[in-house]
């Protein structure tokens, strides 16, 4: 399972960046606007942070499949490869999807996913991804995690190339669940990667090893102070 930040900020990209195995960036236009000002200054700096081999997935905002079709080519002309247009899996993001498959090389992943016959339709588009929002299904009295599995049976029932990115986090525990099942990607917040981790005892274990080490060896001692 492929992980990616679901974040603009920056900052908080080159945190986790700094410390876990990442992907690539996903954003939509809530994540944007809590930076503000030109997005493709926030998005041309992520680009440029993460590299251009690194994913990096960006969404359409118009309405109409026709403009959808031209914002998205225009945001891949912007930032280069390996950038996905975040399209949503409603009929007039289909259409686009067609359009964008059949006239180019854009890739696609279908977005605002609440269901599994959504993430159909947009695999049969051609979208690359699709990408349920585990933890919206659940508040809307579904399962999301159920939604996501679903979803992945059914691209490989059908034998449809199209991947699951899961998103919407609200804890470790739903990351865990998709990680098991073997979901192909999943985009989290950067509070989340640290919960996936999080555990009081595993950093009891760590300091006490540390501190028998320095019991025999002198404080602050490693290997590297012994031949
Ligand atoms: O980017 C789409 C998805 O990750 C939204 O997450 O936390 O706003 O439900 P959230």
């Amino acid at each position: 399972m492929k992980l990616l930040i679901d974040d603009a900020r920056l900052d908080e990209i080159k945190k986790i960046y700094e410390f876990f195995p990442v992907s690539g960036v996903t954003t939509n236009p809530t994540i944007l606007s809590k930076v503000g000002g030109n997005p493709f200054d926030t998005l041309k700096k992520i680009r440029g942070f993460i590299g251009e081999e690194a994913d990096l997935h960006v969404q359409a905002v118009n309405r109409r499949a026709e403009k959808i079709v031209d914002e998205a080519k225009h945001i891949v002309e912007v930032l280069g490869a390996n950038t996905y247009v975040k399209i949503p899996a409603v009929p007039e993001g289909f259409k686009a999807m067609k359009i964008l498959v059949e006239t180019s090389e854009i890739l696609i992943t279908a977005t605002a996913i609440y269901t599994p016959m959504q993430a159909f339709i947009a695999g049969q588009c051609g979208a690359s991804y699709a990408a349920p929002y585990v933890n919206r299904i659940d508040n809307m009295g579904f399962n999301g995690l159920t939604v996501a599995k679903e979803i992945q049976q059914i691209f490989s029932s059908n034998r449809m190339e199209t991947e699951v990115i899961a998103a919407s986090f609200k804890n470790s525990q739903q990351v865990l669940e998709l990680c098991k099942c073997g979901i192909s990607a999943a985009t989290i917040a950067p509070e989340i990667f640290f919960a996936l981790i999080k555990n009081s005892a595993i950093n009891d274990a760590v300091e006490n090893f540390i501190a028998d080490f320095e019991s025999f060896a002198g404080k602050d001692k490693s290997m590297l102070d012994f031949k």
